[in-house]
């Protein structure tokens, strides 16, 4: 296997933020080094650990010159430069496809540039939309309801392109909804789980959209981490394309606020309100693709995230600590 190692270089766009930070945690364990390239707008230096294997770039994925500096010398490339909210990408299709499909294009130019053999790019269970079934296969129709969405799967497909027609060896994972330490609870569209602890913490009341019987797949970050490493790692295979990155598992969001009160001992009682629209009834991953080609499977399941990611908070630690 090409685990990373001292001799490998791996390029993080979007390092700063909450996935990738944890990302580069996991590389410089592995004794790689790391280059970062983050805007920032999002993500934050603080997420970085002070490392001399680690070298930040401040700039745009969107920003061709840039990327190509950035990438030089890698040896794997991992894309997780993205706006991530598909509020902002309702409001501003134009911008958010700049950066969420141009960013793409943008890394696999500078992967065929520097002949990088790895590129391994974060693709999201978005794509997906609402299908009838509660299970997702990657196989499964795609039907993206937001830019954000589309964006995604045109990074898929242009990637798909890419290994074609330049031999690039690109692979995107759809992850599905990501949570852990870093996740940032201030905005309305964060991830309900770090919005759901936050009141828990204050014992507040969160707000429940729709009836609360909506399912997700929460994943843990280092999972996440975990399965992009393997993807850069794991003899190519050219039958690569889009992977699941989930636990398995669903979950309500009315269960979910069951768990983390029962955790926290908050005592609030949510307020309702009526569903978000466009949003996903039941979403759950297969992931047994992941399985057979990465050999990955998760290994933190939701209730020890949840107290892990209590315990960060009591003790204001920013890193994950269960594994
Ligand atoms: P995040 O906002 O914490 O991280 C995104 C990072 O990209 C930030 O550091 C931000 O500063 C940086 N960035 C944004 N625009 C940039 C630009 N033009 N140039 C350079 N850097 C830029 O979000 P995250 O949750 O860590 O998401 C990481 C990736 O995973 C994204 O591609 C996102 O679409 C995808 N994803 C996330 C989830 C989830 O549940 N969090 C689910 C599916 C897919
Ligand atoms: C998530 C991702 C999105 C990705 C999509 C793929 C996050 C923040 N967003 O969206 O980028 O495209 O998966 O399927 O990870 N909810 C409440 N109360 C709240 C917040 C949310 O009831 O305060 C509900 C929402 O209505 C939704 C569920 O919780 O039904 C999950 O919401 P959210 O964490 O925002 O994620 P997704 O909408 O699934």
């Amino acid at each position: 296997m090409n685990v990373p190692g001292p001799d490998r270089h791996a390029l993080v766009t979007g390092g700063g933020g909450f996935i990738g930070s944890h990302l580069v945690e996991t590389l410089l364990r592995l004794d790689c080094r790391v280059r970062v390239l983050d805007d920032f707008s999002t993500g934050r230096r603080a997420n970085l650990p002070d490392d001399p294997r680690l070298e930040i770039q401040e700039g745009s994925v969107a920003d061709l010159d840039a990327v190509g500096r950035a990438a030089a010398g890698a040896t794997m490339i991992f894309h997780l430069a993205a706006i991530a909210s598909v509020g902002r990408s309702i409001a501003d299709p134009r911008g958010t496809h700049r950066v969420n499909y141009g960013g793409t294009v943008a890394v696999l130019e500078a992967a065929r540039r520097w002949k990088v053999p790895r590129t391994v790019i974060a693709s999201s269970a978005a794509v997906y939309g609402d299908a009838d079934a509660a299970l997702r296969r990657e196989t499964d129709e795609t039907h993206p309801l937001s830019p954000y969405a589309v964006d995604k799967l045109a990074s898929e497909a242009i990637c798909d392109f890419y290994r074609d027609m330049h031999d690039i060896r690109c692979a995107a994972l759809r992850f599905f909804n990501v949570f852990g330490p870093r996740q940032d609870p201030a905005s309305d569209y964060s991830g309900v789980v770090s919005i759901f602890l936050d009141h828990a913490a204050r014992n507040a009341a969160p707000t429940i959209y729709g009836d609360g019987e909506q399912t997700r797949d929460f994943v843990h970050v280092t999972d996440v981490a975990d399965a992009l490493v393997a993807a850069a790692s794991v003899p190519w295979m050219p039958e690569f394309g889009a992977v699941n990155i989930g636990s398995g598992k669903a979950t309500s969001i009315r269960g979910l606020w069951r768990e983390i009160a029962t955790l926290t001992g908050a005592t609030a009682t949510p307020k309702r309100a009526s569903a978000r629209s466009g949003d996903i009834r039941r979403s759950r991953a297969d992931i047994s693709r992941a399985a057979d080609l990465l050999g990955w499977r998760p290994q933190v399941d939701l209730a020890a995230g949840l107290a892990d990611m209590m315990e960060a908070r009591d003790g204001r630690r920013q890193t994950a600590a269960v594994r």
